[in-house]
């Protein structure tokens, strides 16, 4: 799929404030500093559509993108950012939950994974979430240049695993980076398939 356009559409931190056009919606979530947003940039080919940092808690807001005016793309803020104050924490919280629990769901959910890491409680926690949602759970395995090539499908082999022993779920999954580009293909031909 080509990217003809791609503009910031709006910020918003409740559910009353979300875009009120009906189009799919691709949404990116995960733990703070996983690449939610960088990933965003690689996929519409711009550096700062999206706004990253190296310092974990830069998305603090909702933000919805327009897609070749067809289809949003949307960022939201990580979750699992230990050092933030208790009520920035739970602000962020309040924000993610009422984001799934709108009536509307996206239209495909991705759940960005650090390749690096073994599964973490907190997002184990958060699969959890969705499923009670009955949200289907897309994972994108994110960082793959920080790792050897040889390695990263035994590293998504392994995660996989351990997800399905321990929430019996078997997601769709992706290895990406934006750095790379890897990824970028697969992930627009999903969002394609899921478009008309
Ligand atoms: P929050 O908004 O804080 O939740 O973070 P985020 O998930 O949006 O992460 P962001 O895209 O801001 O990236 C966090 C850091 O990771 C930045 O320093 C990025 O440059 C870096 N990063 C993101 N994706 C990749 C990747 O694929 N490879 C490498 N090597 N670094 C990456
Ligand atoms: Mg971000």
């Amino acid at each position: 799929m080509k990217i003809k356009s791609s503009v910031f559409y709006k910020s918003s931190s409740k559910p009353q404030e979300f875009p009120v056009l009906n189009i799919p919606r691709f949404a990116f979530i995960g733990r703070s500093n996983v690449g939610k947003s960088s990933l965003i940039n690689m996929l519409v080919q711009r550096k700062n559509l999206a706004r990253t940092s190296s310092k974990p808690g830069k998305t603090q807001l909702i933000n919805h993108f327009l897609i070749n005016d067809k289809w949003f793309l949307i960022d939201l803020p990580g979750y699992g950012y230990s050092n933030l104050s208790k009520a920035g924490k739970s602000k962020i919280r309040s924000v993610i939950n009422n984001f799934f629990s709108h009536d509307s769901k996206p239209t495909i959910t991705f759940v960005l994974i650090d390749i690096r890491h073994e599964p973490q409680k907190i997002d184990l926690e958060f699969f959890k979430f969705l499923n009670i949602l009955k949200i289907q759970l897309f994972i994108i395995f994110t960082k793959s240049d920080k790792i050897k090539s040889k390695s990263y499908e035994k590293k998504k082999e392994i995660y996989l695993d351990t997800i399905k022993k321990t929430l019996n779920v078997e997601p769709i999954s992706l290895i990406s980076s934006s750095i790379t580009k890897q990824g970028r293909e697969e992930i627009l031909n999903l969002i394609q398939s899921k478009i008309n």
